[in-house]
């Protein structure tokens, strides 16, 4: 996959499979059984996403 390609399905692997159990990790609505402290909170920050994707990118 691209970087880009890559970063669409950490963002909202959703958007491919919405039945998916994949974690959208930039994703912060929507969401069920989020504890009350982390509501409105993403897994990750965008610097976070770009960390893995660049990660990723190296193992081609
Ligand atoms: C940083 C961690 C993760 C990365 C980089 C990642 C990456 C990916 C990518 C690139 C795909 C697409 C594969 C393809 O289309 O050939 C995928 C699919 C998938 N991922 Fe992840 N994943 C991560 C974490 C997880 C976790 C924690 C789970 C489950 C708890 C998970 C469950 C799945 C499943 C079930 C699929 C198959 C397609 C689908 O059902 O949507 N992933 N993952």
């Amino acid at each position: 996959m691209s970087e880009d390609q890559l970063r669409q399905r950490l963002v909202d692997p959703a958007r491919f499979n919405p039945k998916t159990i994949m974690p959208a990790y930039a994703r912060n609505e929507g969401l069920t059984r989020v504890a009350p402290s982390l509501q409105g909170r993403t897994l990750l920050g965008n610097e976070q996403i770009e960390d893995v994707v660049a990660y990723l990118a190296t193992l081609k």
